[in-house]
């Protein structure tokens, strides 16, 4: 049974086999979450994303998609950065970021990672309504893990950087029917 947890902190110091990076489309950094693991990280990940840009993601790596590099200086085996979808009242862009999650988990799977750790995707610069943003994000993990080998996963942490954050997640896991 994989260990789903919701707690505040910062992403950078978390102990897990796989970090993931709420990145943008260039992979070649930013603010947020991603001028976070950059800085923590050190040069070794831009590295690692400027070749996955000069190889398999020329044009940039897709919104809703998610790829692996190194993860540098920090504790994790792995960064896998994904991009969320900006938030917008016009268009229902759900399914771009319920992807930006199963993308992840899905890479991390294909790593033998153990253990993942999540940010709130889109919830920061690109604008997402934090509750949506939690519910798409508890459900999107729990119906993944309902379809995958039991025990391939032990844990999937999601680290909110703010009480408000963390206070959504973890309404959103309530209201969410378990899988
Ligand atoms: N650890 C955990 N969460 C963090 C951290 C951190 N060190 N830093 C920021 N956050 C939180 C933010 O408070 C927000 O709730 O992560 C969530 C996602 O915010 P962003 O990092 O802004 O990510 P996003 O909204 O997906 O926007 C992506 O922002 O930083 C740029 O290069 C990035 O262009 C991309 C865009």
């Amino acid at each position: 049974m994989t260990s789903i947890e919701i707690t505040r902190g910062d992403i950078t110091g978390q102990d897990v086999d796989a970090i993931v990076n709420a990145a943008n489309n260039s992979l070649l950094g930013g603010g947020g979450v991603d001028g976070a693991i950059h800085r923590a990280g050190g040069p070794d990940i831009l590295d690692e994303c400027r070749r996955l840009r000069a190889t398999e993601f020329p044009d940039g790596l897709p919104t809703g998609s998610a790829a692996a590099t190194t993860a540098g200086r920090l504790a994790a085996r792995m960064v896998i950065h994904t991009v969320g979808p900006v938030w917008s009242e016009r268009e229902d862009r759900s399914g771009l970021l319920a992807s930006a999650y199963r993308e992840s988990l899905r890479v991390a799977l294909d790593r033998g990672a153990a253990s993942i750790a999540f940010p709130a995707i889109s919830a920061g610069v690109y604008g997402w309504p934090m509750d949506d943003a939690a519910r798409i994000a508890i459900t999107t993990i729990r119906d993944e893990l309902a379809c995958i080998p039991t025990g391939s996963i032990e844990l999937v942490r999601f680290v909110l950087f703010s009480e408000q954050a963390r206070s959504a997640f973890a309404s959103a896991a309530d209201a969410a029917p378990a899988s």
